[in-house]
């Protein structure tokens, strides 16, 4: 082989081994990139993302889900516990609905087992849009372009609580957030992410946080002890699992909160108590692992932590169509 071609072929056959070898290298990391949404009905999703943001599926006429799970700011209301029905102070902090169809059930407590079962929740809890379903399917068959919108999606001519939650779990399903700058660097991008980043994910990693906060969305995929070496103190009644399943082993087991986008959804846990990712993962060292950061690792894991803000949903503002002279008029102040 003369001179020429063979270090071409050297170099090709360097590159390969390169890539494969990174290709290894994100296989074992414990932490996954986000894959955007695959399969999806578009219709349902039209219809859901609407239905979102309708505040006439509350009493009031004011309480969307949106209003809870602001899409402009993470999915969360960046409150401690959410405001309900008559200003209501409701027990627990508010969950992101990104990246939720990747939980392994929803809720802190895990008591729905799925989007389209959790979404009937809401409207009909006295606490959040203080509805109920009958009057909320009421509402909308009472505005024709969703009658019609209604049966060009489900081809059914009666609207039933059952689409309503299909179609807002549909477009649950499309709020997942992709191309995070960390993901960039799991797909090979070493220059994706600062050196202090880096470091703040060796950190993570092997002080064992990603025991539980692993996999797509670090988070999501099971119901951990909050308080495993040191107790916490909530300033909420939770009880977390056991509300559940009845068992005392499972008192103040909760669901991992997922930590995509944790940047954006403050304040913490299932009380909103940390207000600032600097207390969160104090606390979480401690208290999960028994482990004190000093201040610059502390800064390191809230620097890696906050590269795993990715894409947000992009979307036009849904315009909703207008009540009709037959629509029932909201009740906010009785
Ligand atoms: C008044 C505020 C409020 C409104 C309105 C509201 N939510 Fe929530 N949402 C919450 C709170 C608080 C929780 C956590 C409750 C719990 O775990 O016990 C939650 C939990 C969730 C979860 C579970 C996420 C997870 O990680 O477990 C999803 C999904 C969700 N809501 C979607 C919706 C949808 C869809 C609507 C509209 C139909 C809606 N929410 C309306 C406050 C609200
Ligand atoms: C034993 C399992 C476990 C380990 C280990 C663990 N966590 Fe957590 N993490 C949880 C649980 C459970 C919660 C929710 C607790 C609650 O709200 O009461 C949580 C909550 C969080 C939150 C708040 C997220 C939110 O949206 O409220 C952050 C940030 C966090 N963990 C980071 C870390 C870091 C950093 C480490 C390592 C130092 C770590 N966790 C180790 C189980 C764990």
């Amino acid at each position: 082989m003369p001179m020429q071609k063979a270090l071409k072929f050297t170099r090709s056959l360097l590159a390969v081994t390169i890539t494969a070898l990174a290709g290894v290298a994100i296989a074992e990391e414990p932490v996954k990139p986000i894959r955007p949404v695959q399969e999806i009905n578009l219709a349902q999703v039209e219809l859901g993302k609407k239905l979102y943001f309708d505040p006439r599926l509350s009493k009031s006429g004011f309480i969307s889900c949106n209003s809870c799970h602001n899409l402009s700011m993470g999915g969360t209301d960046n409150l401690p516990t959410s405001i309900g029905d008559k200003w209501q102070q409701g027990p627990i902090n508010a969950p992101t609905v990104l990246n939720s169809s990747l939980n392994v059930a929803q809720f802190w407590d895990g008591r729905a087992k799925d989007l389209k079962e959790q979404a009937g929740g809401p409207i009909a809890n006295p606490g959040e849009m203080g509805f109920t379903h009958e009057l909320a399917v009421g509402v909308l068959e009472s505005i024709p372009e969703y009658v019609t919108e209604f049966k060009q999606v489900f081809g059914t001519d009666k609207i039933s609580i059952d689409e309503v939650t299909t179609a807002i779990a549909e477009f649950e399903k499309t709020l997942v957030t992709p191309n995070s700058r960390f993901d960039k660097w799991l797909l090979g991008d070493k220059d994706a992410i600062t050196a202090d980043e880096l470091a703040g994910y060796n950190l993570f990693k092997n002080s064992g946080c990603v025991a539980c906060h692993n996999g797509e969305a670090l988070g999501g995929t099971s119901f951990q002890k909050m308080g495993v070496v040191e107790p916490y103190k909530a300033n909420s009644p939770a009880e977390g699992l056991s509300a559940v399943t009845g068992k005392d082993a499972d008192r103040f087991m909760f669901k991992v909160p997922t930590l995509r986008n944790v940047e954006m959804t403050y304040p913490y846990f299932h009380d909103g108590a940390a207000n600032t990712l600097t207390e969160a993962v104090d606390i979480m060292g401690r208290l999960q692992l028994g482990k004190k950061f000093s201040d610059q690792e502390n800064a390191q894991v809230v620097a890696f932590l906050k590269t795993l803000t990715g894409d947000q949903p992009q979307f036009l503002m849904p315009i909703l169509p207008p009540s009709s002279d037959k629509t029932p008029r909201p009740t906010p102040f009785n």
